[in-house]
């Protein structure tokens, strides 16, 4: 029996290693070829895409935890002047576990919301909550297409990057942040939920799945990247996006018969949207309260 039990919901260091977990991690250097890479980067999108066509809308579970998370999400914050809601843009929306929870709770909100995968994007026009007048969803790969096309510039007021970031190639991740920021609005916020460094699912890879520094391959193709606090807070300041907070969130998932602690690590981060005169106004930057929640 598994159990999933809260050890934490405030800032820690990167994990310490055990002298065991250090050597295998260490001693696992080969690389998959720069032909397959290559391959992996091509099919990136049939790789995900042929994910929703074997799991449908069964792998993830609705987030029902996201308003605890983040508290921007609850209705804190006035209407922003240039729309008559607060508009909301999930990143990698998959079928919708993000949105369709919060789009039930809050009438206020308005949620753009792509993918690059058809078959996720088909699944959320098939929900029975889509409502094209508060929801428009749309194919796209942020790291080649413009989010312009699709979302006016500069009218988001909130921005979320839920278990995404993590499935690009690091030397694009720069390039989708900034595509993103563009979308937001002064002091608008972009919010973030991705695998940590050390995470359990890190540790479990057996060799063969290495692309390159925390960058690993699972059995179907998709990638997964672990991100330090300091990587996470690099791509962002490169976006000019500024910090307003950065931590690892821990979960531990307790397998009662096998006795077996298996120790999550996500990271979680807000970023907010400098205004023109570069400063972020405190009193829209919220603090927001760290548990642990699911993953992939
Ligand atoms: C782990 S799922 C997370 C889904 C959703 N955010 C949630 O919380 O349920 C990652 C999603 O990112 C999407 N994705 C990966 N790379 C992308 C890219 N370059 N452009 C757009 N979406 C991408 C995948 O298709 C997949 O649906």
């Amino acid at each position: 029996m598994m159990e999933d039990k809260d050890f934490q919901n405030s800032c820690y260091g990167d994990r310490v290693l055990t002298e065991e977990e250090n050597l295998r991690l260490q001693s696992d250097n080969a690389l998959v070829s720069e032909f397959e890479q290559l391959k992996l980067e091509k099919e990136a999108q049939k790789n995900w895409d042929l994910f929703y066509k074997r799991n449908t809308t069964k792998f993830f579970k609705d987030r029902h935890w996201t308003k605890r998370e983040f508290e921007e999400l609850s209705s804190l914050r006035p209407l922003d002047d240039c729309s008559q809601r607060r508009v909301c843009l999930e990143v990698g929306c998959g079928v919708g576990n993000f949105i369709f929870p919060l789009l039930e709770e809050d009438k206020s909100l308005f949620f753009y919301a792509c993918d690059f995968s058809p078959r996720a994007v088909d699944f959320v026009k098939s929900n029975p909550l889509y409502e094209p007048s508060r929801c428009s969803v749309f194919q796209c790969d942020i790291t080649t297409d413009s989010l312009a096309d699709n979302v006016p510039d500069g009218c988001v007021d909130i921005a979320t990057l839920i278990f995404v970031l993590s499935a690009i190639h690091p030397s694009k991740m720069v390039d989708a942040v900034r595509n993103v920021a563009q979308t937001l609005k002064p002091n608008g916020v972009l919010l973030i939920r991705d695998y940590g460094l050390y995470d359990h699912a890190m540790l479990r890879f057996s060799k063969g799945h290495k692309l390159s520094d925390c960058f690993y391959v699972r059995q179907d193709g998709t990638r997964a990247y672990y991100f330090s606090l300091d990587k996470m807070e690099e791509i962002m300041k490169e976006a000019a996006l500024d910090k307003v907070e950065c931590c690892y969130v821990r979960r531990s998932t307790i397998n009662k018969k096998e006795g077996i602690d298996v120790p999550r690590i996500f990271i979680q981060g807000k970023f907010v949207k400098p205004t023109t005169e570069g400063k972020i106004d405190d009193s829209q930057a919220i603090e927001s309260t760290v548990r642990p929640l699911d993953n992939r």
